[in-house]
């Protein structure tokens, strides 16, 4: 039996998938390469925008043709599309040749479900959540240098625009000694980079028993023997700590970047987006970062479009990108999504000027990012090389410590090793240069 997975959205998701694969791997099946050859197809859904759920239909309706081909053909859907009703009742309605819906919580439960589907000829859901965190579960990685580790599952925060809170549930944090143990395990296997998921890691332990805060994680993590590097995402600007500042800089394996999450530059809007911080709160944050890390990296999401946005609003925000000066910026358009308290409020903006908006403000970000990717060339960077470039087996490719992707010339032994890199030419998305020594 072969399965095949489509994973859309953040990195908990890719993250989740890599646990899909060793679950259904312990249970027996083999990867497929291609559909055709798959018994089992496993889509683990997005629903934080529009046309990620866009994407996942437009998937959906293509599997309609390998159903037909093979009865046996059995198609399973999970991730955050399948946590919304609405969704689960269109699915089960339109579209009855889909097998099981389950939450991504009985993720272990996966080989039963199927052999449950192959029995009886109606939609399997496994959708209400074990409340358990599920531990020990097997993991694929789909690397071999760098791993994904969640800190936390869910979100408390209920940004108006965001269906997250709803579709993941409340925040809860994983016990200290679980992650440490996991990482301690990683670090003997081989893997030299850690990165620790959550949707906000910074409120990380607010609900455990025994205190235990972010910094502190970061300070643990620091000591084990055989890891490099330490990365983190997502922070929430509200709950960036002094503390959490002074452990970036201590720890000597926490990278210089952080993505950091402004949404927009109005402290009006941030307001109405339940943000919690102001414009002049996150530029303060900014400037203890940049003093207290030289060279630290900042990166952030940015929304264009939140209702009631006026021009002068937009024009706060570009302003504010001028300001910090991010190293990049992932820009999206305000999407409408049902639950949340943003889609009840009344000023929503045309699509023409949320567009427009798009259109300038990536125009902005990307001669900063420009820029600032140009002042490295001349410069030799710490790179953690991961494989062979995507684009060209030629060369070699590898992320600096503030995460900017390198594409260069060296030896193959190099992968899955520090290299210094010396920076000869940049581009928007990624850097060229060649191996020193
Ligand atoms: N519309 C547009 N962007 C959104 N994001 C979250 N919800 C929405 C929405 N409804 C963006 C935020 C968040 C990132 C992961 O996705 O910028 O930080
Ligand atoms: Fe969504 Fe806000 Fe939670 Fe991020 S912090 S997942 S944007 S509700």
């Amino acid at each position: 039996m072969k399965y095949k997975i489509f994973t859309y959205g953040c990195q908990m998701n890719i993250h989740d998938s890599e646990v899909i694969a060793g679950v259904l791997e312990k249970a027996g099946y083999e990867p497929s390469e291609t559909l055709k050859d798959a018994d089992v197809v496993v889509l683990n859904t997005c629903c934080i925008r529009e046309n990620a759920e866009r994407k996942v239909y437009g998937r959906i309706a293509q599997l309609k043709y390998f159903k037909q081909r093979n009865p046996n053909f059995t198609i399973a859907i999970s991730g955050c599309m399948v946590q919304q009703p609405h969704v689960v009742e269109y699915i089960s309605k339109k579209l009855p040749y889909v097998d099981i819906l389950f939450s991504i919580k009985n993720v272990n439960k996966l080989p039963e479900l199927i052999e449950e589907c192959r029995r009886i000829d109606s939609i399997t859901a496994a959708l209400a959540g074990n409340s358990d965190l599920a531990e020990n579960l097997e993991v694929k990685h789909t690397s071999s240098i760098k791993a994904w580790v969640p800190i936390t599952y869910g979100c408390n925060n209920y940004c108006t625009y965001c269906v997250v809170p709803y579709v993941r549930g409340r925040e809860v944090s994983r016990l200290p000694e679980d992650i440490l143990r996991e990482v301690k395990t990683l670090a003997d296997e081989g893997f030299m980079e850690i990165n620790l998921l959550g949707q906000n890691v910074n409120s990380y332990g607010k609900n455990l028993d025994k205190p235990f805060d972010f910094p502190e994680l970061l300070r643990r993590i620091n000591e084990i023997e055989g890891i490099e590097r330490i990365r983190f995402i997502t922070s929430h600007p509200k709950d960036l700590s002094d503390e959490l500042v002074l452990a970036m800089k201590e720890c000597e394996k926490v990278c210089e970047h952080i993505h950091l999450p402004v949404q927009s530059g109005s402290s009006r809007i941030l307001k109405k987006m339940n943000r919690h911080y102001s414009r002049e709160h996150y530029i303060e944050l900014v400037n203890k970062l940049k003093d207290a890390i030289p060279n630290i990296s900042i990166t952030t999401d940015i929304i264009v479009g939140f209702p009631g946005e006026t021009e002068e609003d937009f024009l706060d925000t570009l302003d504010l990108v001028k300001t910090i000066e991010f190293d990049s910026a992932f820009t999206f358009i305000y999407s409408k999504r049902i639950g949340t308290p943003a889609a009840q409020m009344e000023d929503q903006i045309d699509d023409e000027i949320k567009k427009e908006r798009l259109k300038r403000l990536m125009e902005l970000q990307d001669s900063i990012t420009k820029r600032k990717n140009n002042e490295l060339v001349g410069t030799v960077q710490e790179v953690l090389v991961e494989g062979e470039s995507k684009n060209d087996a030629q060369k070699l490719s590898g992320r600096t410590r503030t995460n900017k992707l390198v594409n260069f010339v060296g030896p193959k032994e190099l992968i899955g090793h520090l290299a210094d890199v010396k920076i000869t030419e940049s581009h928007t998305w990624c850097l060229i240069g060649e191996a020193v020594n």
